[in-house]
């Protein structure tokens, strides 16, 4: 394949048949891309230009885990996920949970935070000297795009000089903190930053304090900070320990606590069993964030930033046994929105905050961690149980029916035959083979 020039100004059409130029079957590649593109040509140009080079679109299953009770609410909570079994998972720990109290769920702190990073060789006195009198004006100059954040009771909630000359020679930074209220509020933030930018380097053009001295203040760069360790949810569930025997199967339910607590205890310490384990938790976390059109990279990386906040990577969730209760709880930062970005412009992320029932960022916060916290707890509860490949497979099984154009009759068989056997690849092929033979 060559290089190609200019492909952005190039015709949809053209683009496409660029990228399939070198199949096999470019005809047929070409259909299925054209197929998945919306008959309303209206949606389709809304989604062409959330991105760039759109050529169609890529579908993934949105489905719903009812009766999540959290604090008190019940919900119906919007998944989009591609893998089997994650939204049955959620769903049933949501309904065991909804028996037992459901979630509780809190916000601890709703601050971001973003950096505009500088290098200076001049004598930091003089800039904490002046540092007061530049914050007043990096809160003037920003007072353009603050008014309606600060009319919302956002805005900017402080502002620092932060010296890193001890990390690297002659660094700094301009670090602010933000309110951003019901949007995750990337725009804003950056926005404001880069102003900071400008406004700090004028400062230091003009003044004559900062003449013959160090010379030029260089802006590296003005970025937010998707590490929101300011900005945290608490989502927790606890019951008697007796409570947990529809969970626990054939295992006495004390049984069932103490492993599911040596389970966690084994994420806290070993990273292998750690990166599973909290994979595990953003299997539901990250539905919810894509189902309302929020950004699934950051709260990724700053959940996984968290869980290593010591040094060391580890669950982000913990459990125990406390007077005859077992417990199951996870703090987390986060930054998601209910305002602003796709969630204002993808009308399934619209749909999906509807029927939550239109939360808060505050509100969507709790939502996302229970969502987490249930997928967590359905899958240590497999893991201490049965194993996770029964119910796994046995959600697969569509998957791997499908695979093997299996109509109507054969499915339903392979759906009875398979539900007393262990679900498999060569398995499930050899039983269609046998009952196409006959
Ligand atoms: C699979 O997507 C997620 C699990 O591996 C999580 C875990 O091991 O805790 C089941």
């Amino acid at each position: 394949m060559n290089t190609v020039k200019g492909f952005s100004r190039l015709e949809r059409k053209e683009k496409l048949d660029l990228a399939v130029r070198g199949l096999k079957e470019p005809g047929k590649a070409a259909g299925i891309l054209e197929s998945y593109r919306h008959p309303d040509p209206l949606v389709q140009k809304l989604h062409d230009e959330f991105s760039e080079n759109t050529l169609t679109n890529y579908f993934l299953p949105f489905g719903i885990a009812p009766n999540f009770l959290i604090n008190g609410k019940v919900y119906m909570v919007p998944m989009v996920t591609e893998e089997s079994s994650v939204v049955a998972a959620a769903a049933k720990s949501a309904r065991f949970w909804s028996a037992r109290g459901g979630f509780k769920t809190e916000v601890t702190g709703f601050l971001k935070n973003g950096q505009v990073h500088f290098t200076w060789n001049g004598d930091h006195r003089k800039l904490e000297t002046v540092f007061p009198e530049l914050k007043e004006r990096l809160m003037a100059g920003t007072s353009h795009i603050t008014g309606n954040m600060e009319k919302r009771g956002g805005g900017i909630k402080d502002i620092r000089l932060v010296d890193k000359r001890d990390e690297i020679e002659g660094y700094y930074q301009i670090s602010a903190d933000f309110d951003t209220r019901d949007s995750m509020g990337a725009n804003f933030i950056n926005s404001c930053l880069e102003e900071f930018a400008a406004v700090l380097q004028d400062f230091t053009k003009t003044d004559p304090r900062f003449r013959d001295d160090g010379g030029e203040i260089r802006i590296i760069m003005s970025i937010l900070s998707n590490y929101t360790e300011q900005c945290l949810v608490t989502a927790g569930v606890s019951c008697r320990v007796d409570e947990l025997a529809e969970a626990a199967g054939d295992m006495p339910a004390e049984q069932f606590a103490r492993k599911f607590e040596m389970a966690v205890k084994i994420a806290c310490s070993d990273v292998h069993r750690a990166v599973t384990h909290n994979k595990g938790i953003f299997n539901g976390m990250d539905a919810v964030v894509i189902a309302t059109g929020n950004d699934f990279r950051a709260v990724e990386a700053a959940g996984h930033a968290w869980a290593s906040r010591d040094g060391r990577y580890r669950s982000l969730s913990v459990s125990g046994i406390e007077d005859g209760k077992f417990f199951l709880n996870m703090t987390l930062p986060m930054a998601v929105g209910t305002v602003g970005g796709l969630t204002g412009l993808h009308p399934m992320a619209g749909m999906s905050l509807d029927i939550l029932g239109d939360p808060d960022a505050r509100e969507l916060m709790g939502i996302v961690a229970s969502a987490g916290l249930a997928s967590n707890f359905a899958a240590v509860s497999s893991l201490i149980t049965g194993g996770i490949q029964s119910g796994h497979m046995k959600m697969h099984l569509t998957n791997i029916l499908n695979q093997f154009g299996a109509d109507e009759d054969e499915r339903k068989a392979a759906v009875e035959y398979f539900s007393e056997r262990r679900v498999g690849y060569a398995a499930v092929s050899e039983f269609l083979k046998e009952m196409r033979q006959k």
